[in-house]
């Protein structure tokens, strides 16, 4: 599925989304979190793509929530309506592994969003920050949440309380990002890890991505016990069966996603 501001393309069993409000530096108006909501959605419907990609624009990933429609936003209208959280939870549920690919700027919601995919790969222009504070605001998609959880309290106290932005080297190595490559090869990067996550069995992907996600919401022994029963589960898959023989015969597993 395509729109005018999330552009797709399918690469085997790999989605590449890019968000697509280019002359605006990708702010995530309402109009284009629905898009890349229905797109993520879309993939998720598919049996064949077991992957995405998602990628901004070259000046950026996404530049934030829509300043242009906060500044005129009350309470009341943000209370009833729950602005930023209608379309941005849907992305949580999603089951299939998202690989955020991040090139120039990330900020404010922009962050929150790599944040909210499974793997992210910067850009070595990459930039990184929760500026909401210097707009008067607190971060509202994640930002005191997700950040504190992926880079460390004083990492992510030093980013929201000054709203400073931090480089792709600092969110290596703060742990916000898996890797750092340069500008030119961040989507043939970002696509051949899709493409080794991609050929995996299906199942074994969701219930991974599951069972990591688990571990942010449970205790030690719970989330144990959560990959435990998986684990057990997964004996029961027809691509257990062929993965383990396949290792034992040398050769490549065929996997059938079952
Ligand atoms: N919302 C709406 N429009 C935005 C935007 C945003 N978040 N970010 C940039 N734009 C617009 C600019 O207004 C400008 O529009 P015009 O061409 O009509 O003037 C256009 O994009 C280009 O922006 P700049 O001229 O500012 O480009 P620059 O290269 O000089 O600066 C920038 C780039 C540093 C990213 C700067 O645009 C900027 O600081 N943007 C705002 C970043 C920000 O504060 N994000 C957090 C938003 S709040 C939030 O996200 C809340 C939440 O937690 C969900």
């Amino acid at each position: 599925m395509s729109t005018e501001i999330v552009r797709r393309e399918t690469h085997g069993k790999v989605a590449l989304l890019r968000l697509a409000l280019e002359n605006k530096l990708n702010p995530l108006t309402d109009e284009l979190i629905d898009a890349l909501v229905a797109a993520l959605q879309h993939v998720e419907s598919e049996p064949d793509v077991h992957a995405t990609v998602l990628t901004g624009s070259e000046k950026a990933f996404a530049a934030g929530a829509d300043i242009v429609a906060m500044s005129k936003l009350d309470y009341q209208t943000a209370f009833c309506e729950e602005y930023i959280g209608r379309g941005w939870d849907r992305i949580r549920g999603l089951r299939k592994p998202i690989i955020a690919a991040v090139g120039g700027y990330a900020l404010g919601g922009g962050c929150e969003l790599a944040m909210m995919c499974d793997i992210v790969i910067a850009a070595s222009d990459a930039v990184f920050g929760q500026p909401e504070v210097k707009l008067g605001i607190v971060p509202g998609a994640g930002g005191t949440q997700r950040l504190p959880r992926a880079a460390g309290k004083s990492t992510a106290m030093l980013a929201c309380l000054t709203g400073e932005s931090m480089s792709a080297q600092e969110a290596l190595l703060c742990g916000l990002v898996s890797k750092v490559v340069p500008r030119d090869g961040l989507i043939d990067e970002a696509m051949r890890i899709g493409e080794q996550v991609a050929r995996h069995s299906l199942p074994v992907l969701l219930a991974i991505k599951e069972s990591v996600n688990r571990s942010f919401e449970s205790s030690l022994s719970e989330g144990l016990l959560f990959e435990r029963r998986l684990f057990h589960a997964g004996f029961s898959l027809v691509d257990q069966k062929e993965g383990m023989a396949a290792f034992l015969e040398r050769r490549c597993p065929d996997f059938v996603n079952r």
